[in-house]
């Protein structure tokens, strides 16, 4: 459980709460490149911890994400003009810059330097892995862009989706770090119920190691093998929303972001991606398909297409027979207990833990201290080390006596020549 001051700490992003802080210490995904497909294209709308923004793309491809509210008076700027190096309002004319800056103000008068003192709000935005990614805190403590293993690849390697989630964003990360609920939530049917299948049932559940690494902390699941053996799953937790999910070397990894829209919903960034070579066209279709990680979305809102107001499509005969809950693809299948955990905030005062909540603790504890240490005025240092978010995940056996820190770091560099 966790107080009722902490779960607000946790949970509140807007500007000037601790944890909204704290993510504005981060390059964060925005929205996705394929949002803007077009140099001079209409604008779109983008929420991001509480902030009502718009982002468009210019001559050139580079993206302006600026403040909705026009500092005229307030009018939309979604509606407003791209004239390539710069957004007219369409309420008066007057036209932003990508930094911001006030270019023209058509209806004052020609000798007037008014508009060297109007600025609209701006932020900074970086084009990378299929993402425009922006940083939305001070410019003195700026970050060089994190690098990622995907990021670093041509898009052919690579599968990038979003959807729109009913929920604070940390309900999906607690969703992602706790490998206790794959047996159960993602089950297909055996023969009966809990029929031992996969890697998971072999003596049922987890025991957790948490190490804290520069930017996060690993989430290290341990689960016995009758051999003596261990089977492995370690979960990187990328401060501040990022987990990466789970993978078999040479199989795909996947990236997930968090991102809060505001404190009751959020952007799902799943990035799927193979190190050494381009998926191949039967994958995508396997990611495409909304039976993975990757979920079907309407193309306008991401909203997704199995949703709460459907139940998500959920099929009592399918529950009877095929799986555990009814509903199919794992993503779908995460979405109800995510989405409705008390609703859009868990009240996590009344939870009651166990032992596999270790991971969820963990992460919680992590970014509380680092989030409170910021309003004490401590920066965070894990921002700065854009080194060390390339990170992989790992899915493993491993032998009596070896350990996961052997079999994972061996993981990190494989078919790494390709990428490097
Ligand atoms: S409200 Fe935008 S120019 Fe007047
Ligand atoms: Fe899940």
């Amino acid at each position: 459980m966790l107080s009722v001051e902490d779960n607000e700490v946790l949970t509140r992003t807007g500007r000037g709460t601790p944890m909204g802080e704290l993510f504005r210490r981060f390059w964060i995904p925005a929205l996705l490149s394929s949002e803007l497909p077009q140099q001079g294209g209409p604008a779109v709308k983008v929420g991001l911890l509480g902030e009502k923004l718009i982002a468009f793309r210019g001559k050139d491809g580079k993206v302006g994400l600026l403040e909705s509210r026009c500092p005229h008076r307030h009018a939309n700027l979604y509606w407003g003009r791209n004239e390539e190096d710069g957004l007219r309002c369409v309420y008066h004319g007057w036209k932003f810059g990508f930094d911001g800056a006030c270019l023209d103000m058509p209806a004052e008068p020609v000798d007037s330097t008014y508009k060297d003192r109007v600025k609209a709000v701006a932020y900074p935005t970086h084009e990378a892995g299929g993402i425009i990614w922006t940083y939305l805190g001070p410019a003195d403590v700026q970050p060089d862009f994190p690098l990622h293993d995907w990021t670093l690849l041509p898009e052919s390697h690579s599968y990038v989706s979003k959807r729109h989630q009913r929920c604070n964003y940390f309900q999906n990360i607690e969703g992602e770090l706790d490998t206790a609920h794959v047996q159960f939530l993602h089950r297909e049917l055996g023969e009966h119920d809990f029929a031992p299948q996969k890697r998971f049932d072999t003596t049922g559940n987890p025991e957790y190691t948490i190490a804290e690494t520069p930017v996060g902390m690993l989430a290290v699941a341990q689960r016995a093998l009758p051999d003596g053996g261990s089977y492995w799953r370690i979960t990187p937790f990328l401060m501040p929303a990022s987990t990466i999910v789970p993978a078999r070397v040479g199989e795909r990894y996947t990236f997930t972001a968090a991102i809060p829209i505001d404190d009751t919903s959020m952007w799902g960034f799943t990035v799927t991606w193979l190190a050494d070579r381009p998926l191949s066209a039967e994958e995508l279709e396997r990611e495409r398909s909304g039976l993975g990680l990757h979920v079907r979305v309407d193309p306008e809102t991401f909203v997704p297409v199995a949703n709460m107001d459907n139940d998500y499509l959920r099929d009592l005969e399918v529950m009877a027979t095929q799986n555990f809950t009814g509903i199919m693809g794992v993503r779908s299948q995460d979405l109800p207990v995510q989405e409705d955990q008390d609703g859009p905030i868990c009240e996590r005062h009344a939870e009651h833990l166990g032992t596999t909540d270790r991971a969820i603790v963990a992460a919680r504890r992590l970014m509380l201290r680092t989030a409170k240490s910021l309003a004490q005025g401590i920066e965070p240092t894990q921002p700065q080390r854009a080194d060390a978010f390339r990170q992989r995940s790992l899915a493993g056996d491993g032998t009596a006596g070896q350990t996961w820190d052997e079999l994972f770091n061996a993981a990190q560099h494989q078919g790494q020549e390709q990428t490097a």
